[in-house]
């Protein structure tokens, strides 16, 4: 009979990885269902019309608003935050469950109470029975397989599209963490404001992502290709083409990617010597869909001088590693962020 064992009320339980770009969602037994652009589109009333892909669908529809709810990993907008979650959880579990889920829902390490009960209420809003939190690059690291557990101190680099985080994880716990709002939206960024400067070609964000996945690089390729651009004039207006090279294109994302590397040697440098040891030999492993950046690994090798890893599938590790928690609850309910910090 439904929901009579535990296994059966656990079998509904999600992990929630909602990301500044992309919410993934994990159902215990199935996998992760949702793979989904963290957008909705609302009307007037800020009723949800549609949430993921399917908001694109309402762009520049009269009385429709697509709302973009988590700004550098954490809730901005709490009720579109609220009605995206809902909307993919009830997709996930199919209307007919009738159990409330357990949620686990992965945040940036080192974000405040506040934000922290934000995000928790936002879960049960949408209808959760109970939430938990797990700090990103825990999840992450666990995702990727990491010996969490180990004295060995591992390092976790996770770039997404609002933060990069930083963590070193020893014994079950974070022993050094850092994070900035560099990330896949900051290369961007980076890539779209060259254009406009050097080129006076102004691109809309889209053209700049794409420019980053298939042109830019962080490190130098033995052969580099060029891509031709188009945009619209700065001054006129008028539709216009450049070619630009793929070393003009990582010049124009060093600052980022200087910030990159900083974030990662510092880190080391506040870890205790005997965990950084261990990853002067073991290496990094990089985690996040920016963890896809072309030659980013050779950059970080060449420039922290350790080994670096990129995760099986780096865009889904936050979520896999929230899917373990909900899998091995009573294993690994010690890593997850204990609910008292609230108060804090
Ligand atoms: N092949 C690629 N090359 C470079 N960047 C990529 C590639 N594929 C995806 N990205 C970038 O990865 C980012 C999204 O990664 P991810 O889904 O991990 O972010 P997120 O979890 O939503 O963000 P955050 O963790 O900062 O809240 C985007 O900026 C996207 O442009
Ligand atoms: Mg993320």
């Amino acid at each position: 009979m439904v929901g009579t064992t535990r296994g059966a009320v656990l079998g509904r339980d999600l992990a929630v990885d909602l990301g500044t770009a992309t919410t993934l969602v994990y159902v215990r037994g199935r996998g992760v269902v949702i793979d989904e652009p963290s957008l909705v589109a609302l009307d007037d009333a800020g009723d949800l019309l549609a949430a993921g892909r399917q908001a694109f669908r309402f762009a520049g529809r009269p009385g429709a608003h697509i709302v973009a709810p988590v700004h550098d990993g954490v809730v901005a907008d709490f009720d579109a935050a609220e009605q995206m979650l809902h909307r993919f959880a009830v997709a996930a579990r199919g209307r007919r469950s009738l159990t409330r889920p357990r949620l686990v829902v992965a945040m940036p390490s080192g974000v405040t109470a506040v934000e922290q009960r934000v995000v928790r209420e936002v879960g049960y809003q949408a209808g959760a029975r109970q939430v938990e939190v797990i700090e990103e690059p825990m999840a992450a690291a666990i995702g990727a397989g990491l010996p969490v557990h180990e004295p060995t101190g591992t390092l976790v680099v996770d770039l997404g599209c609002g933060t990069t985080e930083v963590a070193l994880i020893a014994h079950g716990s974070v022993a050094a963490a850092r994070s900035i709002r560099t990330a896949g939206a900051a290369f961007d960024h980076a890539i779209s404001s060259w254009l406009a400067g050097e080129h006076r070609i102004l691109v809309d964000q889209t053209t700049a992502e794409l420019l980053k996945r298939t042109l830019a690089s962080a490190y130098p390729l033995p052969t580099e290709a060029s891509a031709e651009v188009t945009g619209r004039d700065a001054e006129s207006g008028a539709e216009r083409r450049v070619v630009v090279s793929a070393g003009a294109v990582r010049h124009a994302l060093e600052d980022s990617l200087r910030a990159v590397v900083d974030v990662v040697r510092a880190t080391l440098d506040q870890a205790p010597p005997r965990l950084a040891r261990d990853v002067r030999a073991h290496g990094l492993v990089l985690t996040g869909g920016s963890a896809l950046l072309t030659g980013l690994d050779e950059r970080l090798r060449h420039d922290v001088g350790v080994p670096v890893h990129v995760a099986h599938d780096p865009r889904s590790c936050v979520v896999t590693g929230a899917a373990r928690c909900i899998e091995q609850y009573a294993a690994l309910q010690p890593l997850l962020v204990p609910e008292r910090r609230r108060a804090g």
